[in-house]
């Protein structure tokens, strides 16, 4: 027996116990190239997983049931009320954090920008109103002004997927790290889950030597961290604290002490940053209090009664979104790491393009395959002590998702909120913007409002577009 067929015979006994061994229905057209590419991803399944998955043994949860059972989080307020310590106590305590070298930052930029009609990594994406700074400019920026206000770099770990990981590398390369030190840097690539067909449960094949493969969900952050030995750099270079933000937010405070303060002072293992919900159904995950455990449902999950429900003073009951801005203990996501069923798989009903029995492609209408992916998120009813604090949506959530047109988080959306939060801080800070001008601030001109007080002239005026760069 040749090589080659000795492979086949592997690969088709590795299969065939879970009924899936059409994933080799082209094998005998492949050159040894492509015989490798398929191989390789077949042996990077893991097959039991996957069969349970299929066939439904990782139970569907009852949401209606558990939507009925939950109350809001414990949190502390914009305001500051809700804990023992006050808001300065806690910023005090992260910048003390921040000064030791124990936060390192998390950005998670596997998405690609396909709602919003993007065809490239989001972070690419240009969001600065005046300055045209794209997203990773925007977090790049926050770093570097972070790293020199408290004397220590901030190491940032980029986490990417299969569709944004060259171009994002080549765009760091290309734009001198953005400014970072590189030895600071590190980009790794998420894992990814094979799609099935929904009714038959078969792996597709996307081509004739390649399975359907898709990002495995930001929760695949964990596992991705550790893969790449990005979690082993963390703790060499003695992180304690992971500020983990999703790209798509240009107002995400990465990094901001009084969040990492609240973290440490409450002794969460993870701690997430919420808003106040500004309806109902809003498209955000909803952070509550589950028999005693700290969770998020998923705007999709919510059932209406659940989300309409108020309080006796007229507000929503569960009024927490989620914006995907998580501190994280190093030691709890080590643990985690090591018990990978404390996240479990979503799964997405979706139209995933294949190729048929006879090798043409096909573009399904409507929605043919199952993925499967895991949430960063479904870490918090794990954490001890699950924490939750409130910021205000002007000053921390602009995502940008949609096209333009849209009538939420879209680039302009998000561009107005930047320029109007700056305007805020101009004004604050005594200077007179014109109506109609746009103003953007960098953090290396000034991090926070208090900052432009000893930047600018009192009474500046501003008649044009200005951006304060650094
Ligand atoms: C997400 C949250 C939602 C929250 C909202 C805030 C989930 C399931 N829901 O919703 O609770 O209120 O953001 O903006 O996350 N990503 C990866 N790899 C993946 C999947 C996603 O890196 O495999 C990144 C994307 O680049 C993106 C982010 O995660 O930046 C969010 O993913 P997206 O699918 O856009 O989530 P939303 O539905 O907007």
């Amino acid at each position: 027996m040749g090589n080659a067929t000795t492979e086949y015979a592997s690969l088709e006994s590795r299969l065939a116990p879970y009924g899936q061994q059409q994933a080799l229905r082209f094998w005998d057209e492949l050159n040894p190239e492509q015989r490798n590419h398929l191989r390789d991803q077949i042996e990077s399944i893991d097959l039991d997983q996957l069969e349970s998955l299929i066939s439904g043994q990782d139970e569907e949860q009852d949401f209606e049931s558990l939507a009925a059972s939950a109350s809001p989080p414990p949190a502390v307020r914009a305001d500051g009320s809700g804990t023992s310590w006050t808001i300065e106590d806690a910023r005090e305590r992260g910048e003390q954090a921040l000064r030791d070298g124990e936060v390192a930052a998390v950005i998670v930029a596997g998405g690609q920008g396909t709602r919003l009609g993007f065809d490239q990594p989001k972070g690419m994406f240009p969001i600065g109103p005046v300055s045209g700074r794209t997203l990773f400019h925007f977090f790049a920026d926050l770093l570097i002004a972070t790293g020199e206000r408290y004397g220590a770099e901030v190491p940032l770990y980029v986490m990417t997927s299969d569709a944004t990981d060259t171009q994002t590398r080549e765009f760091f390369a290309e734009n001198q790290n953005l400014g970072l030190s590189a030895e600071k840097i590190r980009i790794f690539r998420q894992g990814t889950m094979p799609a099935v067909d929904s009714q038959t449960g078969k792996l597709l094949l996307s081509e004739k030597d390649s399975l359907a493969l898709s990002p495995d969900g930001h929760g695949g952050t964990v596992a991705a961290l550790v893969k790449s030995g990005s979690l082993d750099d963390a703790k060499r270079c003695g992180v304690k604290y992971l500020a983990y933000i999703q790209v798509d937010n240009p107002l995400a405070d990465l990094c901001d002490p009084v969040l990492i303060g609240h973290h440490v002072l409450s002794e969460s293992e993870m701690t997430t940053q919420v808003v106040r919900k500004r309806y109902p159904m809003e498209k955000v995950g909803n952070v509550v209090l589950v028999d005693a455990k700290v969770r998020i449902i998923e705007y999709s999950d919510l059932p209406q009664p659940a989300a309409e429900a108020t309080t006796a003073d007229g507000e929503l009951k569960l009024w927490a979104g989620n914006i995907a801005v998580h501190v994280i203990d190093v030691a709890f996501l080590d643990r985690m790491s090591q018990t990978p069923e404390s996240l479990p798989f979503h799964r997405a009903h979706k139209k995933v393009p294949y190729i048929d029995e006879s090798g043409a492609g096909v573009e399904p209408k409507q929605p043919n395959a199952t993925k499967f992916e895991r949430f960063i998120f479904d870490l918090l009813p794990s954490a001890r002590n699950a924490f939750v604090v409130e910021a205000r949506a002007s000053e921390s959530f602009a995502p940008v998702k949609n096209a333009e047109g849209a009538e939420t988080d879209t680039a302009s959306l998000a561009r107005a909120a930047i320029s109007d939060l700056h305007r805020r801080w101009l004004e604050r800070a005594g200077a007179v913007v014109d109506e109609g001008v746009q103003v953007e601030i960098n953090p290396r001109f000034s991090l926070s409002p208090a900052d432009l007080d000893r930047k600018i002239f009192a009474n500046l005026q501003i008649e044009s577009d200005r951006y304060f760069d650094r």
